[in-house]
């Protein structure tokens, strides 16, 4: 049985055969995912498994992207108008936005542009994370009202958010700041006060305990990423009553979204494919 209880819209139930494309043998997919997540590696992983033809989208924000089991491409489209082009000139059947939560402009383009195109679009997305007994986290809407939370005295700061929106955090540059990098900085950080750690996830938790103390953490400065491979930080800091600051995740407009691969192979109509991603 193919579940959907990822699936955001609560009337599934009378959508059901509107958000499953029927794909004939003779028109099988041929699928574009935009990537950069465990989740899209998870997906390429099933996709190839199944045989099913895609390939796989890196924006090229990291030095050097882990190697997916399908064709790879890199870089961005070119806003709404290059996706759409891309999608036709390259008989695209199906488009997979499996980008980070917070990639919202990709993911804004994408729903455009699948609608321009023609082209059903899904997103495999990660259930937003929720503070449990024993967490201490205040919540801000986006990375200015973060910026601004952290006014005040100076504290022991762990920037948890990737070099996008280091330059922001320099209107308060009183903080001892420790940023953890997939890549060591390419140009100066702006920041008079900080400490690059220069790592890649998934993380645990007795490396982000580790983590914590040796820096002698405060405040731990978070996005709401969800998913499993960087929510080791915030049991750290619930185990060390470190308090947390969560900048919630952008909202986008309405789209078909799952939380599960097996409802992506579904929605493809490769029902036939269930369970070939547990485990990976
Ligand atoms: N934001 C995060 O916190 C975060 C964390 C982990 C991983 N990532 C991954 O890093 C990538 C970039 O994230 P972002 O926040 O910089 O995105 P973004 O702000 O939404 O995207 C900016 C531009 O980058 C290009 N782009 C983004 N994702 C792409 C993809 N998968 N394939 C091809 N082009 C892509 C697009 O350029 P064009 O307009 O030219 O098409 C897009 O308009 C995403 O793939 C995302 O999954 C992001």
């Amino acid at each position: 049985m193919v579940s959907h209880a990822g699936l955001r819209d609560s009337s599934m139930p009378d959508l059901h055969h509107k958000l499953l494309p029927r794909v004939s043998p003779k028109h099988a997919p041929n699928v574009l995912v935009l990537g950069g997540t465990t989740e899209a590696g998870a997906l390429a992983q099933a996709l190839a498994a199944s045989s099913i033809r895609a390939c796989y989208s890196y924006a090229g924000r990291v030095q050097t992207p882990r190697p997916q089991p399908l064709p790879t491409r890199v870089g961005g489209f070119g806003g709404v108008a290059g996706l759409v082009r891309y999608l036709a000139n390259e008989r695209i059947t199906h488009l997979i936005d499996a980008t980070h939560p917070f990639a919202a402009r990709m993911s804004a383009n994408a729903i455009v542009a699948a609608r321009q195109a023609g082209v059903p679009l899904i997103a495999l997305t990660r259930p937003a994370w929720t503070a449990q007994a024993g967490d201490r986290w205040q919540t801000v809407a986006d990375m200015p009202s973060a910026v601004a939370a952290l006014g005040g005295a100076p504290r022991r700061v762990l920037l948890a958010l990737g070099r996008m929106h280091l330059a922001e955090f320099a209107a308060q540059p009183q903080h001892h700041y420790v940023l953890r990098l997939v890549d060591p900085p390419a140009a100066p950080i702006p920041l008079p006060d900080h400490h690059v750690v220069v790592d890649r996830g998934p993380f645990d938790v007795a490396g982000d305990l580790a983590l914590l103390q040796r820096h002698r953490i405060e405040l731990v400065v978070s996005k709401n990423a969800g998913g499993e491979g960087a929510s080791a930080k915030l049991a750290a800091a619930r185990q060390l009553g470190v308090p947390v600051l969560m900048v919630q995740r952008p909202i986008l407009p309405a789209r078909t979204e799952v939380h599960e691969v097996d409802a992506v192979l579904a929605w493809l109509g490769h029902g036939a494919t269930l369970g070939v991603a547990r485990g990976v």
